[in-house]
């Protein structure tokens, strides 16, 4: 009877191990990649192996024996690349058509009604990951936290919350009587003014959940101010803002078109010059020597010259789009040749989300190899936003952000505009 009772267990326990390897098993996908950029190195890696546990990279290799039972994914006739990131977005709106409707009929809780489908957008283009640098209302934080649960779909994203500006700055409402007043909460508008009030503004945006700090180090394309490049805070300001969101852990990332904007906002110490429109030989100089990132939307120019008018925004508007859109390109591709650190930001938002991948190809043309646009939009955006452990390469230990295209981008980069594969934590999102 003992010898039977033994003979039982230990079947069960044979079983139950075996049922064990198994499930350990099921629960690893392997990719097979016909072709796989290695962003680190530059190089691309031919008939490699990715294997994937839960939201993870375990594995990379050409020589990787796939476990039994592994759910595999044949993308042997793609190329694999990281999943992409944007560093500049504003994912939570795009104009619906009327410039004043927009900012006379819509309240916070319309944007975030409508928030998901341009998340959803963002993620099924291939980009895994965005930095949101601005949003009203906390839509931002909303959005993040109820992606990071798993009850919407879209990009991880790292939030800025308000955009933080000063009165009469590209992040006010200009150009309206000023008995016109938006009653909001105290700090909601991000309208921040002298030492103590924009420290008190960070601590605001921070309580509130930023990930980073985005201030408008000068004025400003689609607001009304009259200036496109003039600086809108003072050097002891910027450097109040830069100095607040070190002390709370966080990053910062200047709006700044004009040359003696950028140079100041660099000397504050930010992380990155946000379309960096006019910057001159010294501002590249000195980008250079803080090692600032240099974050160009240098499609935006096309968009809004072909639509803005339709879209209902003023001239005014318009005419400055035209006194930056090609400098800002010819100034990009003179930082890109200076060696400035450039990483991929789009300010999608200002076009349709869903579109960012439109940027690579103008990247190229103004300066940048299509590994170097490849290497702006991953493991170099992943060193701005401060995740480079777990993002920006296909790596072991890396978050399984992984996505593929038939048309091999260092060939043409353009086919980064139709991503036909999605994976993003280990889920697999289009396919
Ligand atoms: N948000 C930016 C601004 O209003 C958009 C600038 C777009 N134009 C451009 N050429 N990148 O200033």
């Amino acid at each position: 009877m003992r010898k039977i009772i033994l003979i039982v267990v230990g079947v069960f326990a044979l079983v139950f191990a075996k049922a064990q390897t198994q499930n350990l098993d099921a629960t690893i996908t392997a990719i097979k990649a016909g072709k796989l950029i290695d962003v680190e190195n530059g190089k691309t890696l031919v008939n490699q192996i990715i294997l994937v546990s839960h939201d993870s990279i375990i594995a990379v290799g050409s020589n990787l024996s796939i476990p039994k039972n592994a759910n595999v994914i044949d993308l042997s006739s793609y190329t694999v690349l990281p999943g992409l990131i944007d560093c500049h977005t504003h994912i939570t709106g795009q104009p619906g058509g009327d410039y004043y409707a927009d900012i006379f009929r819509k309240t916070p809780v319309d944007v975030a009604i409508t928030a998901h489908i341009y998340a959803k957008r963002t993620l099924q283009a291939g980009f895994t990951t965005v930095r949101d640098l601005g949003s009203a209302g906390l839509v931002d934080i909303a959005l993040r936290n109820a992606i990071n649960n798993g009850d919407v779909e879209g990009p991880t994203i790292y939030a800025a919350t308000v955009f933080i500006g000063s009165t009469g700055s590209h992040g006010d409402l200009n150009g309206f009587s000023p008995y016109i007043k938006f009653n909001m909460p105290k700090g909601m508008s991000g309208v921040a003014n002298g030492v103590e009030g924009v420290r008190e503004q960070v601590r605001f945006n921070v309580k509130n959940g930023a990930d980073v700090i985005k201030f408008g180090a000068s004025a400003g394309v689609l607001s009304e101010e009259e200036s496109v490049g003039a600086p809108q805070y003072t050097q002891e300001e910027m450097n109040a803002i830069v100095s607040e969101a070190k002390m709370w852990g966080r990053k910062t990332a200047a709006h700044a078109h004009g040359a003696e904007a950028i140079k100041m906002a660099v000397k504050a110490g930010v992380a990155s010059v946000e379309h960096g429109s006019l910057v001159d030989a010294e501002g590249i100089a000195l980008m250079k020597e803080h090692g600032t990132y240099l974050v160009s939307d240098v499609y935006d120019d096309e968009y809004i010259l072909a639509e803005y008018s339709k879209l209902g925004f003023p001239d005014k508007i318009i005419n400055k789009e035209k006194l930056v859109g090609r400098l800002q390109r010819e100034n990009f591709q003179k930082a890109v040749e200076a060696g400035v650190k450039i990483a991929f930001g789009t300010d999608a938002g200002v076009y349709p989300h869903g579109w960012n991948g439109k940027q690579f190809k103008w990247m190229t043309r103004f300066g940048l190899s299509p590994m170097g646009a490849i290497q702006a939009a991953t493991i170099n955006a992943a060193d701005l936003i401060g995740i480079k452990e777990k993002a920006g390469s296909i790596s072991k230990g890396k978050r399984a952000d992984i996505i593929a295209v038939k048309i091999n981008p260092l060939d043409d980069v353009s086919s980064l505009e139709n991503v036909n594969f999605v994976m993003k934590g280990g889920v697999v999102y289009k396919k």
